[in-house]
């Protein structure tokens, strides 16, 4: 599984860049705007430092500005992924920009019929956001179950990877493991708190006091 962090914070991505486990980068407006930066800048300094997809959302709602827009989002770096919205117009402009190369992300997924449609359309990534669903009492993680399901039954024909998004906590990044998806773009918080377990601290303490009585060191 591939692991994105969620987040337009430059900052954070250049800590979390340097485990070496960073595959690639998703924002969103909402993140943009909480990062209070110009889009340009940010894509640009977050694609010098991760060579992986990094996903850079379109703002427009129709086709003929969703275009003009990506265009521009893609003179950026060569590792800009065009995001766009699950919209007639947001997959008629994914099938324009897929097939004058370019890799895309269709976002705000919320059913299978609608990922099924983005495969379709040829997104390199389809984004089910998990959380949102279960902030309203459906099962988020049930969408991902059926879309890799989907997809699997044509694998000559549906190319789209399974993006798993809006993930809030450890649990989600294991169970979309499980089901198979591609990719999950996880916020910064969530990918640290992967690395915790208090017996890996309780072990480490232990193997710690006990090298310290030998009095050695590794030379
Ligand atoms: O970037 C898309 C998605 O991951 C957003 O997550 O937490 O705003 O529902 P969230």
């Amino acid at each position: 599984m591939k692991f994105f962090v969620d987040t337009a914070d430059v900052a954070e991505i250049q800590a979390l860049a340097a485990s070496g486990l960073l595959d690639g980068v998703t924002t969103n407006p909402s993140l943009i705007a909480k990062s209070g930066r110009k889009i340009l800048d940010v894509v640009a300094e977050i694609c010098a430092i991760v060579p992986g997809p990094v996903s850079a959302e379109v703002a427009a709602t129709d086709y003929e500005g969703m275009m003009r827009e990506a265009a521009i989002l893609r003179r950026i770096a060569a590792n800009v992924v065009i995001k766009l919205p699950l919209t007639p117009d947001g997959l008629r402009a994914c099938k324009a920009l897929t097939s004058d190369g370019a890799k895309t992300n269709v976002t705000l997924c919320f059913s299978a019929v609608q990922a099924l449609l983005a495969a379709k359309a040829g997104a390199t990534y389809v984004s089910p956001f998990i959380g949102r669903l279960d902030d309203i009492g459906m099962d988020g993680m049930e969408l991902i179950r059926d879309i890799v399901a989907i997809y699997r039954n044509y694998p000559e024909t549906l190319k789209t990877e399974v993006l798993a998004a809006s993930i809030r906590h450890p649990v989600h990044v294991l169970q979309a493991a499980k089901a198979g998806a591609h990719v999950a773009t996880i916020p910064p918080g969530t990918l640290r708190s992967l690395y915790a377990h208090p017996l890996t601290d309780k072990g480490l303490a232990a193997f710690l006091a006990d090298w310290a009585k030998t009095g050695q060191t590794i030379a």
